[in-house]
């Protein structure tokens, strides 16, 4: 799966940003037909994006475009617009049912048979942000055909009438079970994003709370965004060479018969082995 620490939106219509975010080195870029995108302007973003497929060299960037919510009357026209591109993947927002990821999927498939491209060559991350969604989304995270769920912080809280807060305290239910459903399914969790893009430091904090709840990237809307966010999602060298250790005793305690034993004074067993694995997956994935 391609890394997807930092997931970095721009408005569909706004050539600028889109030639902008190419030169960043972020891990994905998400081109927007949806709330970033004015409704009067949902054609030009369809043309504009079409046209950065067509034309523009993303390096390693992942492209990815979202689409209007299954059910907003703009999807049709907007996964039309831009599949035959090929992007590597369509980002569809405020799942709430198991049916719209179907709907899609459907779609991407007789597209990729219809060009000979690959079945799943095109992959498919969701955004599960209302009530509803989470209400459903045991049977949503099933669906194979998904990669990543993106949990989205605003719309959630809309959803439900929470007020945010700097600490989002307010979203905690709602978040964790996003990065439930994601291990239960072996998927990726992708956080909220933080609206305020000057403060970086708050930024930072928020993205480090976000790793340590389980998320394995977060989305961004700025520039100034890409690099925190990266760094907070990829192990650093001392959690990188603490997991090596535990992995390399654990391997010599089993075989002395030794299910649980003592690592610089705190006990190590399976689960401790299971989240080292994790940490150095990551780490393999962020390319370290
Ligand atoms: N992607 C790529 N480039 C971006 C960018 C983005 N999301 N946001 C800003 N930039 C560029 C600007 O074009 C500007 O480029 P320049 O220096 O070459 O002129 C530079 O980064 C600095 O931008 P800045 O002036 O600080 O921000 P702004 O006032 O132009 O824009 C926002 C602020 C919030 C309007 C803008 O960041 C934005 O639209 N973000 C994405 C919003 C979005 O897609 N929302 C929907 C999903 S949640
Ligand atoms: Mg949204």
């Amino acid at each position: 799966m391609h890394s997807r620490r930092a997931l970095l939106y721009m408005p569909g219509d706004n050539w600028k940003m889109i030639t902008k975010s190419i030169t960043l080195g972020v891990d994905c870029i998400c081109m927007d037909m949806e709330d970033g995108t004015a409704i009067n302007k949902k054609a030009e973003a369809r043309a504009t994006i079409t046209r950065a497929l067509r034309e523009l060299d993303f390096g390693a960037s992942e492209r990815l475009a979202r689409i209007n919510s299954v059910g907003s009357g703009w999807e049709k026209d907007d996964i039309e617009a831009v599949l035959p591109y090929h992007p590597h993947g369509i980002v569809i927002p405020k799942v709430e049912a198991f049916d719209q990821v179907e709907w899609a999927s459907r779609i991407i498939e007789s597209a990729e048979l219809m060009h000979g491209w690959q079945v799943n060559s095109i992959r498919v991350l969701i955004g599960v942000e209302t009530a509803k969604g989470i209400l459903n989304l045991k049977e949503i995270a099933a669906h194979p055909r998904l990669d990543a769920i993106i949990f989205g912080g605003e719309d959630f809280a809309a959803s439900v009438g929470a007020t945010r807060t700097k600490e989002a305290t307010e979203l905690l239910y709602a978040r964790q079970a996003v990065v439930v459903a994601c291990a239960a399914n072996d998927l990726q969790a992708i956080d909220i994003v933080n609206i305020d893009y000057r403060d970086i430091e708050a930024l930072r904090a928020e993205a480090e709370f976000g790793a340590r709840l389980g998320y394995s990237g977060k989305q961004i809307i700025h520039p100034a965004q890409v690099q925190p966010v990266q760094t907070a999602f990829t192990p650093n060298d001392e959690t990188i060479v603490h997991a090596r250790r535990i992995v390399e005793t654990f391997e010599a305690s089993q075989r002395e018969g030794k299910g649980a034993y003592s690592l610089d004074g705190k006990m190590i067993d399976k689960p401790l082995l299971k989240n080292a694995q994790k940490v150095l997956d990551r780490a393999k994935a962020a390319g370290k």
